[in-house]
C-alpha cells in the first residue's frame, strides 16, 4: 500500500437522540507515491550519469583508478548507485555483480552500463545481508556507501564472508571531521542530511569501523577533498586472511 487516505462521514442524525458525530476511517490503497518513495527516485536522479553524475572529484577519480586497478575476477560491488564505478573497470578481467537495494537507480545504472557497451548482474538487496555464498568473490568494491548502510559492522562481516582467501575490499568514503568547526557543522546537518541524501550520514567514523572488521591487513588513507561538510574522505583496502 503506497498511501492511506482517511475520510470523515457527515454526523448521523438519530430521531428524537441529541446529534451525535461519527468518524469513519476508511485506509484505501492509492497508486500515489510515498514521499520515501519519491525520495528515493529523486536521489537516484541525483546519482545517474555514471561517474560524471556522481561528480566523482579528481582525488577519489585517483584512488579509484589506483585501487580498482588490481580487482580481477568476481567482484561485487555493494551500492553501485548509478553505476558510476563501471567506467573504472571497462576492459578489465571482471565479473561484475551489483547490489543495489533502491530500485530507481537500476534503469540508471543498466543505461551507464549499456553506454559502456557492458552487460552487467544486478541484484535488489542490502549489503547487510548480500546474496552470494560464502567465499565466491575475489574483490567487493565499496564506494559511498558505509555512509548510508543501517548497520556497517554487519555490511563488513558480510563483505569478509563473501570474499575468498586474500581477496579484497576496496573502499572510497567520505567520513567524519576528527573534530572542530567542521565536525560540529556535520553532527547540526546529520539530521536533515539523512532525509535529503537517502540515508546519508556525514559524521561517521567509519575507519573505526573498518579497523575493527577482522581484516588481516588494513590499509586506509586519510585525505580531503574540495567540498564543504563532505571534504574529509578515506580510501584503501581490507584484505581477508589466506
Ligand atoms: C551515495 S550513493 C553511492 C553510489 C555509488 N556507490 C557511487 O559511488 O556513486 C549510496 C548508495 O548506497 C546504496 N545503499 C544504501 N544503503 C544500502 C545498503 N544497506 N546496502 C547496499 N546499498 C545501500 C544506495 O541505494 C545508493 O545507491
Amino acid at each position: 500500500m503506497d498511501c492511506v487516505s482517511i475520510l470523515a462521514h457527515p454526523p448521523v442524525q438519530r430521531h428524537g437522540a441529541r446529534r451525535s458525530f461519527s468518524l469513519c476511517i476508511t485506509i484505501r490503497s492509492t497508486n500515489m507515491p510515498s514521499p520515501l518513495h519519491l525520495r528515493k527516485r529523486l536521489f537516484a536522479w541525483m546519482m545517474s550519469g555514471g561517474s560524471e553524475g556522481c561528480a566523482d572529484d579528481t582525488l577519489s577519480a585517483q584512488y579509484k583508478r589506483r585501487l580498482f586497478a588490481d580487482l580481477h575476477g568476481d567482484v561485487i560491488e555493494i551500492g553501485p548507485g548509478g553505476g558510476a564505478n563501471l567506467a573504472y573497470l571497462k576492459g578489465r578481467d571482471v565479473r561484475w555483480i551489483g547490489i543495489e537495494p533502491n530500485p530507481y537507480m537500476h534503469p540508471h545504472l543498466k543505461a551507464e552500463a549499456a553506454r559502456l557497451g557492458l552487460n552487467p548482474e544486478l541484484r535488489s538487496g542490502v549489503a547487510e545481508h548480500i546474496d552470494a555464498p560464502d567465499a565466491s568473490a575475489d574483490g567487493v568494491i565499496c564506494t559511498h556507501v558505509l555512509c548510508s548502510v543501517s548497520d556497517q559492522a554487519a555490511v563488513l562481516r558480510e563483505a569478509l564472508r563473501v570474499l575468498r582467501p586474500g581477496g579484497r575490499f576496496v573502499f572510497v568514503e567520505h567520513v567524519a571531521a576528527h573534530g572542530g568547526a567542521l565536525r560540529t557543522a556535520q553532527n547540526l546537518i546529520a539530521p536533515a542530511w539523512r532525509i535529503i541524501g537517502d540515508g546519508c550520514h556525514p559524521n561517521r567514523e567509519t575507519w573505526v569501523a573498518l579497523q575493527n572488521a577482522g581484516f588481516e591487513r588494513l590499509e586506509i588513507e586519510h585525505y580531503r577533498v574540495d567540498a564543504p561538510i563532505f571534504g574529509p574522505h578515506i580510501a584503501g583496502v581490507g584484505r581477508k586472511e589466506i
